[in-house]
Protein backbone atom coordinates (compact mmCIF):
# COMPACT_ATOMS: atom_id res chain seq x y z
CA UNK A 1 0.00 0.00 0.00
CA UNK A 2 2.78 2.46 0.74
CA UNK A 3 4.62 2.22 -2.87
CA UNK A 4 1.71 3.09 -5.17
CA UNK A 5 1.36 5.82 -2.71
CA UNK A 6 4.75 7.23 -2.62
CA UNK A 7 4.74 6.30 -6.34
CA UNK A 8 1.40 7.96 -6.62
CA UNK A 9 2.58 11.15 -5.03
CA UNK A 10 5.94 10.99 -7.53
CA UNK A 11 3.86 11.35 -10.28
CA UNK A 12 2.13 13.92 -8.63
CA UNK A 13 4.75 15.86 -7.63
CA UNK A 14 6.44 15.28 -11.27
CA UNK A 15 3.18 16.81 -12.97
CA UNK A 16 3.31 19.55 -10.77
CA UNK A 17 6.71 20.75 -11.58
CA UNK A 18 5.93 20.34 -15.27
CA UNK A 19 3.05 22.85 -14.73
CA UNK A 20 5.02 25.19 -13.18
CA UNK A 21 7.53 25.14 -15.80
CA UNK A 22 5.04 25.44 -18.62
CA UNK A 23 3.18 28.28 -16.55
CA UNK A 24 6.85 29.98 -15.91
CA UNK A 25 7.75 30.41 -19.83
CA UNK A 26 4.18 31.02 -20.55
CA UNK A 27 4.92 34.12 -18.40
CA UNK A 28 8.39 34.63 -19.72
CA UNK A 29 6.72 34.34 -23.32
CA UNK A 30 4.69 36.80 -22.47
CA UNK A 31 6.88 39.00 -20.79
CA UNK A 32 8.88 38.93 -24.11
CA UNK A 33 6.39 39.09 -26.38
CA UNK A 34 4.23 42.12 -25.41
CA UNK A 35 6.89 45.22 -25.09
CA UNK A 36 8.34 43.99 -29.20
CA UNK A 37 4.01 44.35 -30.60
CA UNK A 38 3.79 47.28 -29.40
CA UNK A 39 6.60 48.61 -32.11
CA UNK A 40 7.58 52.24 -31.78
CA UNK A 41 5.85 53.19 -28.63
CA UNK A 42 7.40 50.27 -26.58
CA UNK A 43 10.03 52.41 -24.93
CA UNK A 44 8.24 53.52 -21.54
CA UNK A 45 6.59 49.51 -21.14
CA UNK A 46 9.79 48.58 -21.83
CA UNK A 47 11.35 50.06 -18.96
CA UNK A 48 8.66 49.91 -16.59
CA UNK A 49 8.56 46.00 -17.28
CA UNK A 50 12.48 45.46 -16.53
CA UNK A 51 12.44 47.90 -13.70
CA UNK A 52 11.56 45.50 -11.14
CA UNK A 53 13.88 43.32 -12.78
CA UNK A 54 12.37 40.92 -15.82
CA UNK A 55 13.58 37.80 -14.00
CA UNK A 56 12.41 38.74 -10.22
CA UNK A 57 8.86 39.40 -12.06
CA UNK A 58 8.87 35.82 -13.46
CA UNK A 59 10.02 34.34 -10.04
CA UNK A 60 7.45 36.41 -8.69
CA UNK A 61 5.51 34.63 -10.70
CA UNK A 62 6.29 31.07 -9.99
CA UNK A 63 5.74 31.89 -6.74
CA UNK A 64 2.68 32.64 -7.23
CA UNK A 65 1.83 29.72 -9.24
CA UNK A 66 3.33 27.34 -7.04
CA UNK A 67 0.65 28.41 -3.60
CA UNK A 68 2.28 24.88 -2.44
CA UNK A 69 5.46 25.72 -1.88
CA UNK A 70 7.05 29.53 -1.53
CA UNK A 71 6.45 32.27 1.00
CA UNK A 72 3.84 34.13 1.27
CA UNK A 73 5.97 37.21 2.26
CA UNK A 74 7.38 37.32 -1.00
CA UNK A 75 3.92 36.34 -2.79
CA UNK A 76 2.69 39.67 -1.14
CA UNK A 77 5.16 42.12 -2.02
CA UNK A 78 5.75 41.28 -5.87
CA UNK A 79 2.22 40.45 -6.99
CA UNK A 80 0.19 43.09 -6.30
CA UNK A 81 2.84 45.83 -7.56
CA UNK A 82 3.31 43.81 -10.47
CA UNK A 83 -0.67 43.68 -11.49
CA UNK A 84 -0.06 47.31 -10.68
CA UNK A 85 2.20 48.15 -13.32
CA UNK A 86 0.56 46.27 -16.05
CA UNK A 87 -2.53 47.42 -15.51
CA UNK A 88 -2.04 50.97 -15.53
CA UNK A 89 0.30 50.79 -18.20
CA UNK A 90 -2.19 48.35 -20.12
CA UNK A 91 -5.53 48.84 -19.99
CA UNK A 92 -7.08 52.18 -18.49
CA UNK A 93 -10.40 50.77 -17.15
CA UNK A 94 -8.50 48.15 -14.77
CA UNK A 95 -6.56 50.51 -12.98
CA UNK A 96 -9.90 51.90 -12.15
CA UNK A 97 -10.74 48.87 -9.98
CA UNK A 98 -10.27 48.59 -6.52
CA UNK A 99 -6.19 47.48 -6.02
CA UNK A 100 -7.14 44.22 -3.96
CA UNK A 101 -8.79 43.12 -7.17
CA UNK A 102 -5.51 40.90 -8.49
CA UNK A 103 -4.45 39.80 -5.42
CA UNK A 104 -6.72 36.65 -5.21
CA UNK A 105 -5.88 35.44 -8.48
CA UNK A 106 -3.08 37.62 -9.77
CA UNK A 107 -1.68 34.95 -12.10
CA UNK A 108 -4.58 34.29 -14.36
CA UNK A 109 -5.40 37.83 -13.83
CA UNK A 110 -2.37 38.89 -15.07
CA UNK A 111 -2.06 36.33 -18.09
CA UNK A 112 -6.13 37.17 -19.22
CA UNK A 113 -5.03 40.86 -19.41
CA UNK A 114 -1.79 40.01 -21.57
CA UNK A 115 -3.83 38.23 -23.67
CA UNK A 116 -6.06 41.01 -24.12
CA UNK A 117 -2.82 43.39 -25.07
CA UNK A 118 -2.30 40.46 -27.64
CA UNK A 119 -5.27 41.11 -29.77
CA UNK A 120 -5.81 44.89 -28.70
CA UNK A 121 -1.92 46.45 -28.70
CA UNK A 122 -2.56 50.13 -27.78
CA UNK A 123 -0.65 51.03 -30.86
CA UNK A 124 -1.73 53.98 -32.77
CA UNK A 125 -3.81 54.00 -35.94
CA UNK A 126 -1.94 55.38 -39.02
CA UNK A 127 -4.25 57.03 -41.57
CA UNK A 128 -3.52 58.53 -44.74
CA UNK A 129 -5.27 61.35 -47.19
CA UNK A 130 -4.58 62.74 -50.68
CA UNK A 131 -6.08 66.18 -50.46
CA UNK A 132 -5.35 68.39 -52.93
CA UNK A 133 -7.22 71.58 -55.09
CA UNK A 134 -10.40 72.47 -53.54
CA UNK A 135 -10.15 69.80 -50.79
CA UNK A 136 -9.20 71.23 -47.40
CA UNK A 137 -12.19 72.08 -45.57
CA UNK A 138 -13.40 68.78 -46.27
CA UNK A 139 -10.23 67.01 -45.42
CA UNK A 140 -10.06 68.47 -42.04
CA UNK A 141 -13.57 67.87 -41.70
CA UNK A 142 -12.92 64.10 -42.16
CA UNK A 143 -10.19 64.38 -40.03
CA UNK A 144 -12.22 65.98 -37.31
CA UNK A 145 -14.80 62.79 -37.62
CA UNK A 146 -12.26 60.82 -36.46
CA UNK A 147 -10.78 62.63 -33.76
CA UNK A 148 -14.18 62.62 -32.24
CA UNK A 149 -14.82 59.31 -31.96
CA UNK A 150 -12.32 57.43 -31.95
CA UNK A 151 -10.52 55.78 -29.01
CA UNK A 152 -6.64 55.09 -29.11
CA UNK A 153 -4.45 58.09 -30.41
CA UNK A 154 -4.08 58.44 -34.43
CA UNK A 155 -1.27 59.63 -36.65
CA UNK A 156 -2.62 61.45 -39.39
CA UNK A 157 -0.10 61.30 -43.02
CA UNK A 158 -1.49 64.18 -45.21
CA UNK A 159 -0.08 64.49 -48.57
CA UNK A 160 -1.24 67.52 -50.19
CA UNK A 161 -0.14 70.40 -52.82
CA UNK A 162 2.89 72.37 -51.34
CA UNK A 163 0.07 75.94 -51.28
CA UNK A 164 -2.28 73.60 -48.84
CA UNK A 165 -0.02 72.98 -46.29
CA UNK A 166 0.37 76.14 -44.11
CA UNK A 167 -3.60 76.10 -44.09
CA UNK A 168 -3.19 72.46 -42.68
CA UNK A 169 -0.85 73.47 -40.21
CA UNK A 170 -3.09 76.10 -38.89
CA UNK A 171 -6.39 74.62 -39.09
CA UNK A 172 -5.24 71.01 -37.03
CA UNK A 173 -3.13 73.66 -35.18
CA UNK A 174 -6.48 74.89 -33.80
CA UNK A 175 -7.95 72.07 -32.89
CA UNK A 176 -8.57 70.74 -29.67
CA UNK A 177 -7.77 66.91 -28.53
CA UNK A 178 -4.63 67.67 -29.63
CA UNK A 179 -3.01 64.46 -27.38
CA UNK A 180 -5.36 62.22 -29.70
CA UNK A 181 -3.19 62.89 -32.93
CA UNK A 182 -0.23 64.12 -34.20
CA UNK A 183 0.43 64.54 -38.21
CA UNK A 184 2.88 64.56 -40.86
CA UNK A 185 2.27 67.17 -43.72
CA UNK A 186 3.98 65.33 -47.23
CA UNK A 187 4.08 67.18 -50.67
CA UNK A 188 2.28 65.44 -53.32
CA UNK A 189 5.54 63.06 -54.94
CA UNK A 190 6.09 60.25 -57.86
CA UNK A 191 8.47 58.74 -58.94
CA UNK A 192 9.97 60.72 -61.33
CA UNK A 193 10.56 58.97 -64.49
CA UNK A 194 6.78 58.83 -65.13
CA UNK A 195 5.20 62.00 -63.04
CA UNK A 196 3.66 63.59 -65.56
CA UNK A 197 1.84 60.51 -66.54
CA UNK A 198 1.24 59.91 -62.93
CA UNK A 199 -0.10 63.17 -62.10
CA UNK A 200 -2.75 63.23 -65.35
CA UNK A 201 -4.31 60.26 -64.23
CA UNK A 202 -7.46 60.42 -63.18
CA UNK A 203 -8.46 63.55 -60.21
CA UNK A 204 -5.49 65.26 -59.70
CA UNK A 205 -2.85 63.55 -57.18
CA UNK A 206 -5.67 60.64 -56.38
CA UNK A 207 -3.02 57.81 -57.95
CA UNK A 208 -0.51 59.28 -54.77
CA UNK A 209 -1.94 56.37 -52.60
CA UNK A 210 -1.04 53.72 -54.69
CA UNK A 211 2.75 54.72 -53.45
CA UNK A 212 1.78 54.75 -49.74
CA UNK A 213 2.97 51.19 -49.07
CA UNK A 214 7.09 52.99 -50.97
CA UNK A 215 6.61 56.84 -49.60
CA UNK A 216 5.99 55.46 -46.14
CA UNK A 217 8.11 52.64 -45.82
CA UNK A 218 8.58 52.53 -42.03
CA UNK A 219 4.85 52.22 -41.21
CA UNK A 220 3.40 48.39 -41.11
CA UNK A 221 -0.44 49.19 -41.50
CA UNK A 222 -2.51 52.36 -42.71
CA UNK A 223 -5.68 53.36 -43.05
CA UNK A 224 -6.25 55.33 -46.47
CA UNK A 225 -9.49 57.02 -47.33
CA UNK A 226 -10.96 59.43 -49.78
CA UNK A 227 -11.10 63.26 -48.41
CA UNK A 228 -15.01 63.20 -48.17
CA UNK A 229 -15.03 60.71 -46.18
CA UNK A 230 -16.62 61.08 -42.40
CA UNK A 231 -16.13 58.16 -39.58
CA UNK A 232 -19.32 57.49 -37.81
CA UNK A 233 -18.05 55.46 -35.21
CA UNK A 234 -13.98 55.08 -34.06
CA UNK A 235 -11.08 54.54 -36.08
CA UNK A 236 -10.55 52.10 -33.67
CA UNK A 237 -13.41 49.50 -35.27
CA UNK A 238 -12.58 49.50 -38.84
CA UNK A 239 -8.99 49.30 -38.15
CA UNK A 240 -9.45 45.91 -36.03
CA UNK A 241 -9.71 44.38 -39.36
CA UNK A 242 -6.16 44.41 -39.70
CA UNK A 243 -6.51 41.04 -36.83
CA UNK A 244 -8.63 39.20 -38.70
CA UNK A 245 -6.96 39.18 -41.88
CA UNK A 246 -5.72 35.37 -43.06
CA UNK A 247 -2.17 35.09 -43.72
CA UNK A 248 -3.09 35.99 -47.61
CA UNK A 249 -5.02 39.11 -47.01
CA UNK A 250 -3.27 42.55 -47.57
CA UNK A 251 -5.63 45.17 -47.79
CA UNK A 252 -9.73 45.04 -47.20
CA UNK A 253 -12.04 47.37 -49.03
CA UNK A 254 -15.54 47.07 -49.76
CA UNK A 255 -17.86 46.43 -53.44
CA UNK A 256 -18.13 49.36 -55.44
CA UNK A 257 -21.58 48.51 -55.74
CA UNK A 258 -24.39 45.80 -54.04
CA UNK A 259 -26.57 45.83 -57.13
CA UNK A 260 -25.24 44.41 -60.37
CA UNK A 261 -28.09 46.38 -62.07
CA UNK A 262 -26.75 49.42 -61.12
CA UNK A 263 -22.78 48.33 -61.21
CA UNK A 264 -20.59 50.36 -63.18
CA UNK A 265 -17.90 47.93 -63.57
CA UNK A 266 -19.83 44.68 -64.56
CA UNK A 267 -21.81 47.05 -67.03
CA UNK A 268 -19.19 49.14 -68.65
CA UNK A 269 -15.78 48.53 -67.70
CA UNK A 270 -12.91 47.56 -70.57
CA UNK A 271 -10.46 46.02 -67.75
CA UNK A 272 -10.61 42.83 -65.30
CA UNK A 273 -12.07 44.32 -61.94
CA UNK A 274 -12.36 42.68 -58.40
CA UNK A 275 -15.36 40.15 -58.16
CA UNK A 276 -18.99 40.94 -59.37
CA UNK A 277 -19.22 44.42 -59.26
CA UNK A 278 -15.38 45.68 -58.41
CA UNK A 279 -14.47 47.39 -55.16
CA UNK A 280 -14.00 50.92 -54.24
CA UNK A 281 -11.13 52.42 -53.17
CA UNK A 282 -12.30 55.07 -50.91
CA UNK A 283 -11.82 53.46 -47.66
CA UNK A 284 -8.96 50.84 -48.29
CA UNK A 285 -7.04 49.43 -45.29
CA UNK A 286 -4.06 48.28 -46.00
CA UNK A 287 -1.03 46.03 -44.55
CA UNK A 288 2.28 47.63 -45.90
CA UNK A 289 4.53 45.71 -44.43
CA UNK A 290 2.70 42.49 -46.31
CA UNK A 291 1.63 44.73 -49.24
CA UNK A 292 5.66 45.41 -49.65
CA UNK A 293 6.91 41.85 -49.63
CA UNK A 294 4.22 40.35 -51.79
CA UNK A 295 4.98 39.05 -55.52
CA UNK A 296 1.57 40.02 -57.64
CA UNK A 297 -0.12 37.52 -60.10
CA UNK A 298 -0.65 39.45 -63.22
CA UNK A 299 -1.64 39.43 -66.76
CA UNK A 300 1.93 41.10 -68.45
CA UNK A 301 4.53 38.83 -67.75
CA UNK A 302 4.90 35.21 -66.47
CA UNK A 303 7.16 36.46 -63.63
CA UNK A 304 5.09 37.64 -60.34
CA UNK A 305 5.92 41.35 -59.49
CA UNK A 306 6.47 43.67 -56.76
CA UNK A 307 4.24 46.51 -55.86
CA UNK A 308 6.83 49.09 -56.81
CA UNK A 309 7.25 46.81 -60.34
CA UNK A 310 4.06 46.22 -60.79
CA UNK A 311 2.46 50.14 -61.26
CA UNK A 312 3.85 51.51 -64.34
CA UNK A 313 3.71 48.19 -66.48
CA UNK A 314 -0.32 48.14 -65.69
CA UNK A 315 -0.54 51.69 -66.35
CA UNK A 316 1.02 50.85 -69.42
CA UNK A 317 -0.91 48.35 -70.63
CA UNK A 318 -4.26 49.86 -69.21
CA UNK A 319 -3.85 53.14 -70.00
CA UNK A 320 -6.79 53.60 -72.51
CA UNK A 321 -9.13 51.51 -70.69
CA UNK A 322 -9.25 52.87 -67.30
CA UNK A 323 -11.47 55.25 -66.16
CA UNK A 324 -11.56 55.62 -62.28
CA UNK A 325 -7.45 56.00 -62.39
CA UNK A 326 -6.08 54.15 -59.40
CA UNK A 327 -8.89 52.99 -58.28
CA UNK A 328 -9.45 50.89 -61.41
CA UNK A 329 -6.01 49.56 -61.09
CA UNK A 330 -6.48 48.51 -57.60
CA UNK A 331 -9.38 46.22 -59.29
CA UNK A 332 -6.92 44.95 -61.81
CA UNK A 333 -4.60 44.13 -59.28
CA UNK A 334 -6.99 42.04 -57.15
CA UNK A 335 -8.63 40.60 -60.21
CA UNK A 336 -5.29 38.46 -60.17
CA UNK A 337 -4.52 38.49 -56.77
CA UNK A 338 -8.57 37.69 -55.40
CA UNK A 339 -7.18 35.48 -52.05
CA UNK A 340 -5.48 38.82 -51.04
CA UNK A 341 -7.99 41.07 -50.73
CA UNK A 342 -10.78 41.48 -47.31
CA UNK A 343 -13.78 42.78 -48.25
CA UNK A 344 -15.88 44.48 -45.27
CA UNK A 345 -19.58 44.98 -45.93
CA UNK A 346 -21.14 47.90 -47.53
CA UNK A 347 -21.68 49.93 -44.16
CA UNK A 348 -17.85 51.02 -43.92
CA UNK A 349 -18.16 52.92 -47.33
CA UNK A 350 -21.43 53.86 -47.57
CA UNK A 351 -22.42 56.04 -51.12
CA UNK A 352 -25.07 57.99 -52.09
CA UNK A 353 -25.33 54.68 -54.92
CA UNK A 354 -25.74 53.27 -52.12
CA UNK A 355 -29.52 54.71 -51.65
CA UNK A 356 -30.13 56.77 -54.44
CA UNK A 357 -32.30 54.32 -56.68
CA UNK A 358 -33.74 52.78 -53.16
CA UNK A 359 -31.80 51.15 -50.28
CA UNK A 360 -29.63 48.45 -50.86
CA UNK A 361 -26.71 48.22 -48.59
CA UNK A 362 -28.81 45.53 -46.26
CA UNK A 363 -26.20 45.68 -43.39
CA UNK A 364 -26.81 49.78 -43.33
CA UNK A 365 -30.40 49.12 -42.78
CA UNK A 366 -29.89 46.67 -39.82
CA UNK A 367 -26.84 48.29 -38.07
CA UNK A 368 -27.27 51.97 -39.47
CA UNK A 369 -23.73 53.48 -41.50
CA UNK A 370 -20.60 53.60 -40.17
CA UNK A 371 -18.55 55.27 -42.44
CA UNK A 372 -19.93 57.87 -44.43
CA UNK A 373 -18.62 58.95 -48.47
CA UNK A 374 -19.77 61.90 -49.84
CA UNK A 375 -18.67 61.14 -53.23
CA UNK A 376 -19.47 62.77 -56.51
CA UNK A 377 -19.60 66.27 -54.25
CA UNK A 378 -22.80 65.40 -52.74
CA UNK A 379 -22.07 67.25 -49.40
CA UNK A 380 -21.56 70.70 -51.79
CA UNK A 381 -24.61 70.81 -53.17
CA UNK A 382 -28.33 69.93 -53.14
CA UNK A 383 -28.43 66.95 -54.59
CA UNK A 384 -28.72 64.65 -51.71
CA UNK A 385 -29.25 66.47 -48.60
CA UNK A 386 -29.01 63.73 -46.69
CA UNK A 387 -24.95 63.32 -46.92
CA UNK A 388 -24.88 66.92 -46.96
CA UNK A 389 -26.66 67.51 -43.39
CA UNK A 390 -24.14 64.75 -41.92
CA UNK A 391 -21.44 66.48 -43.07
CA UNK A 392 -22.75 70.07 -42.35
CA UNK A 393 -23.51 68.53 -38.72
CA UNK A 394 -19.73 67.34 -38.06
CA UNK A 395 -18.34 70.66 -39.67
CA UNK A 396 -20.56 72.98 -37.07
CA UNK A 397 -19.59 70.89 -33.80
CA UNK A 398 -17.05 71.84 -31.23
CA UNK A 399 -15.01 69.87 -29.69
CA UNK A 400 -15.72 69.53 -26.20
CA UNK A 401 -19.23 70.26 -26.85
CA UNK A 402 -21.91 67.94 -25.33
CA UNK A 403 -21.81 65.37 -28.89
CA UNK A 404 -25.69 64.75 -27.88
CA UNK A 405 -27.13 68.36 -28.12
CA UNK A 406 -24.70 69.74 -30.01
CA UNK A 407 -24.04 67.11 -33.12
CA UNK A 408 -26.79 64.50 -32.43
CA UNK A 409 -29.79 66.30 -32.11
CA UNK A 410 -29.60 68.86 -34.83
CA UNK A 411 -28.23 66.52 -37.26
CA UNK A 412 -31.47 64.72 -37.02
CA UNK A 413 -33.62 67.40 -37.34
CA UNK A 414 -31.95 68.39 -40.41
CA UNK A 415 -32.35 64.95 -41.54
CA UNK A 416 -35.96 64.71 -41.44
CA UNK A 417 -36.31 67.54 -43.33
CA UNK A 418 -35.12 65.54 -46.42
CA UNK A 419 -37.11 62.54 -46.47
CA UNK A 420 -38.66 63.73 -49.63
CA UNK A 421 -35.36 61.95 -51.42
CA UNK A 422 -34.64 58.34 -51.88
CA UNK A 423 -31.87 58.63 -49.33
CA UNK A 424 -33.79 61.14 -46.33
CA UNK A 425 -36.32 58.38 -46.64
CA UNK A 426 -34.32 56.12 -44.44
CA UNK A 427 -32.58 58.91 -42.89
CA UNK A 428 -32.40 56.52 -39.64
CA UNK A 429 -29.94 54.54 -40.94
CA UNK A 430 -27.42 57.73 -41.02
CA UNK A 431 -27.66 58.07 -37.58
CA UNK A 432 -28.14 54.70 -36.25
CA UNK A 433 -24.88 54.01 -35.39
CA UNK A 434 -23.77 57.34 -34.30
CA UNK A 435 -26.15 57.23 -31.69
CA UNK A 436 -24.99 54.51 -30.15
CA UNK A 437 -21.02 55.93 -31.15
CA UNK A 438 -21.90 58.39 -28.84
CA UNK A 439 -23.64 56.72 -25.82
CA UNK A 440 -20.45 54.18 -26.24
CA UNK A 441 -18.54 57.28 -25.25
CA UNK A 442 -20.58 58.37 -22.64
CA UNK A 443 -20.36 55.29 -21.01
CA UNK A 444 -16.49 55.52 -21.27
CA UNK A 445 -16.86 58.67 -19.86
CA UNK A 446 -18.91 57.71 -16.57
CA UNK A 447 -16.40 55.01 -16.56
CA UNK A 448 -13.61 56.55 -16.26
CA UNK A 449 -14.91 58.94 -13.91
C1 LIG B 1 6.16 49.22 -10.39
O1 LIG B 1 6.30 50.61 -10.65
C2 LIG B 1 6.93 51.33 -9.60
C3 LIG B 1 6.90 52.79 -9.97
O2 LIG B 1 6.89 53.01 -11.35
C4 LIG B 1 8.35 50.80 -9.44
O3 LIG B 1 8.99 51.47 -8.37
C5 LIG B 1 8.29 49.31 -9.11
O4 LIG B 1 9.60 48.78 -9.03
C6 LIG B 1 7.51 48.58 -10.18
N1 LIG B 1 7.37 47.19 -9.81
C7 LIG B 1 7.57 46.19 -10.64
C8 LIG B 1 7.32 44.83 -10.11
O5 LIG B 1 7.91 46.37 -11.81
C1 LIG C 1 2.72 63.29 -30.77
O1 LIG C 1 4.11 63.49 -30.86
C2 LIG C 1 4.69 63.97 -29.66
C3 LIG C 1 6.16 64.28 -29.93
O2 LIG C 1 6.74 63.29 -30.73
C4 LIG C 1 4.51 62.94 -28.55
O3 LIG C 1 5.06 63.41 -27.35
C5 LIG C 1 3.02 62.70 -28.36
O4 LIG C 1 2.81 61.68 -27.41
C6 LIG C 1 2.37 62.29 -29.66
N1 LIG C 1 0.94 62.21 -29.47
C7 LIG C 1 0.20 61.18 -29.88
C8 LIG C 1 -1.27 61.27 -29.64
O5 LIG C 1 0.69 60.21 -30.41
C1 LIG D 1 -9.31 47.77 -74.00
O1 LIG D 1 -10.65 47.82 -74.48
C2 LIG D 1 -10.80 47.28 -75.82
C3 LIG D 1 -12.22 47.53 -76.25
O2 LIG D 1 -13.13 46.99 -75.34
C4 LIG D 1 -10.42 45.81 -75.83
O3 LIG D 1 -10.54 45.27 -77.11
C5 LIG D 1 -8.98 45.68 -75.33
O4 LIG D 1 -8.62 44.31 -75.23
C6 LIG D 1 -8.81 46.33 -73.98
N1 LIG D 1 -7.41 46.36 -73.60
C7 LIG D 1 -6.94 45.67 -72.57
C8 LIG D 1 -5.49 45.80 -72.31
O5 LIG D 1 -7.66 44.97 -71.89
C1 LIG E 1 1.05 43.04 -41.00
O1 LIG E 1 1.68 41.91 -41.54
C2 LIG E 1 2.93 41.62 -40.93
C3 LIG E 1 3.56 40.47 -41.70
O2 LIG E 1 2.67 39.40 -41.82
C4 LIG E 1 2.68 41.31 -39.46
O3 LIG E 1 3.91 41.05 -38.82
C5 LIG E 1 2.02 42.51 -38.80
O4 LIG E 1 1.70 42.20 -37.46
C6 LIG E 1 0.74 42.86 -39.53
N1 LIG E 1 0.22 44.10 -38.96
C7 LIG E 1 -0.94 44.15 -38.29
C8 LIG E 1 -1.33 45.47 -37.73
O5 LIG E 1 -1.65 43.18 -38.15
C1 LIG F 1 -8.05 34.17 -47.08
O1 LIG F 1 -9.38 34.59 -47.38
C2 LIG F 1 -9.63 34.73 -48.78
C3 LIG F 1 -10.99 35.32 -48.93
O2 LIG F 1 -11.94 34.66 -48.17
C4 LIG F 1 -9.49 33.36 -49.45
O3 LIG F 1 -9.73 33.50 -50.84
C5 LIG F 1 -8.09 32.86 -49.21
O4 LIG F 1 -7.94 31.58 -49.75
C6 LIG F 1 -7.78 32.82 -47.71
N1 LIG F 1 -6.38 32.46 -47.54
C7 LIG F 1 -5.98 31.51 -46.71
C8 LIG F 1 -4.52 31.27 -46.62
O5 LIG F 1 -6.79 30.86 -46.06
C1 LIG G 1 -24.78 73.97 -39.46
O1 LIG G 1 -24.64 75.38 -39.39
C2 LIG G 1 -25.32 76.07 -40.43
C3 LIG G 1 -24.96 77.55 -40.33
O2 LIG G 1 -24.86 77.96 -39.02
C4 LIG G 1 -26.82 75.84 -40.28
O3 LIG G 1 -27.53 76.50 -41.32
C5 LIG G 1 -27.10 74.35 -40.39
O4 LIG G 1 -28.45 74.07 -40.18
C6 LIG G 1 -26.26 73.56 -39.39
N1 LIG G 1 -26.44 72.17 -39.69
C7 LIG G 1 -26.51 71.22 -38.78
C8 LIG G 1 -26.78 69.84 -39.25
O5 LIG G 1 -26.35 71.44 -37.60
Amino acid sequence: MRRPARVAMLCLGCGLCSLLYALSQLALSLEQEAPRRRGGSAFPVRRQLSGGGGGDVVEGWRAMAGSAGRGERKRRREMPERCKNVSLSYWNSYWMLPSDVCGKNCFWEAALRYNFVKTEPSEKMHLAVVACGERLEETVTMLRSAIIFSIKPLQFHIFAEDLLHPNFREMLGSLSYQEKFNYTLYPISFPTENAAEWKKLFKPCASQRLFLPLILSDVDSLLYVDTDILFLRPVDDIWSFLKKFNSSQIAAMAPEHEEPRIGWYNRFARHPYYGNTGINSGVMLMNMTRMRRKYFKNDMTTVRLRWEEILMPLLKKYKLNITWGDQDLLNIMFFHNPESLFVFPCQWNYRPDHCIYGSNCQQAENDGIFILHGNRGVYHDDKQPAFRAVYEAIKNYSFGDDLMHALLLPLELELQKTQHTYCGRIYKVFIKQLTKTIQNIYDRRSKGR
